[in-house]
């Protein structure tokens, strides 16, 4: 039973939520509050590392030098951009050794996008233009939420995810001006990543059991169907412009509603890939665990270093 005075706080709390403050870490907080942010805030960062998987098995691959030194930048970031969400998740009071163990015992959750294999090269172009066009729908709402260290994570990622964007969309250009198995390749690999980039948005309105409590700590500003339905409708028209054809039939503009409807997306297949079901679940997790295993003696030895360090500076 809460006391009277823990309520008062939540009314204070909730008062502040309401007129718009940011919480920073030091703030009062309900603890709901703090285990919300750290799931959502560790799951980001989880997506991010496991992320740098499917297109870094394309970086020894890329088609040309200035292919490769994109695809390598946008890795690179990706690393940065996990690295940061863990530090902002660290405010909330829990370890970066934590959440990497939950990451490598398979406990904790990453985007399902990621369970998806990369097949050609043209993936690099979906992924860019899809997942992080998907991504920065949901970054740009995420960088006015009530928690300060996740919004001023976002607008740095955000900037970033935009020449992700850009890049990805720019290859599938590319490769739709070029002969008829390039193009057959693009829309390959959009066929592919279409449903399951609807997916990253989580499942709908009515079976999300974290969103309206989201909602009300502002931490969510838009719900998934909301940015689901923003992202459609932003990406059919680009899809138009290079001559893709997405693969949803049911797909048309509504000129009464202002946005474009669209089929059912397969439930089944998102629950069973965030069971473990996916296609490249296991060999995600192998690859991080076996990168822990590898990076062993690098934390050993910048552990032994930070021990000789400290005792240097307690000697003098
Ligand atoms: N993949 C895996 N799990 C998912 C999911 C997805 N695409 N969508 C939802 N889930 C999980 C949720 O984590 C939740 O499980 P939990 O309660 O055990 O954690 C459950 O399914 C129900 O979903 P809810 O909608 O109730 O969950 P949320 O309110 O947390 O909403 C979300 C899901 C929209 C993904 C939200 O967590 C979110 O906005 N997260 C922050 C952004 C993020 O993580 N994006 C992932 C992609 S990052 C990325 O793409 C990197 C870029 O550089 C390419």
């Amino acid at each position: 039973m809460e006391s009277h005075s823990e309520q008062e706080k939540e009314k204070q709390f909730n008062e502040r939520i309401d007129r718009g403050d940011i919480i920073e870490p030091k703030d009062w907080m309900p603890e709901r509050y703090r285990k919300q942010l750290i799931r959502i805030m560790g799951q980001h960062a989880h997506s991010e590392i496991v992320g740098m998987l499917p297109e870094g098995n394309w970086i020894t691959r890329a088609p040309s030098l200035r292919r490769k030194a994109v695809l390598l930048a946008k890795v690179q970031d990706e690393a940065g951009h996990g690295l940061y969400i863990y530090s902002g998740t660290e405010t909330l009071g829990v370890s970066r050794d934590q959440m990497n163990q939950e990451l490598l015992s398979g406990k904790a959750k990453y985007s399902s996008i990621f369970n998806y294999p990369t097949l050609s090269w043209a993936d690099m172009g979906a992924i860019g233009w899809l997942v992080d066009g998907a991504a920065i729908v949901n970054q740009t709402a995420l960088a006015k939420c009530s928690y300060g260290p996740y919004a001023r994570a976002m607008i740095r990622i955000c900037k970033e995810e935009n020449f992700h964007h850009k890049q990805g969309y720019e290859i599938l250009a590319t490769l739709m001006t070029g002969t008829p198995e390039q193009k057959a390749m693009a829309q390959d690999a959009v066929d592919r990543f279409w449903w399951p980039s609807l997916m990253m948005f989580g499942p709908s309105d009515k079976d999300s059991p974290n969103t309206a409590e989201l909602m009300r700590w502002k931490v969510k500003k838009y719900t998934n169907d909301d940015l689901r339905q923003r992202f459609i409708d932003r990406t059919v028209p680009q899809a138009e412009n290079i001559g893709l054809k997405l693969p949803d039939d049911k797909l048309k503009w509504n000129p009464d509603t202002m946005h474009y409807e669209h089929g059912e997306i397969n439930w089944d297949e998102f629950y069973n890939v965030i069971k473990g079901n996916g296609i490249c679940n296991h060999q995600r997790l192998k690859a991080r665990n076996d990168a822990h295993d590898k990076g062993a003696w690098v934390r050993e030895a910048a552990n032994a270093y930070a021990g000789k360090h400290a005792e240097k500076t307690m000697a003098a």
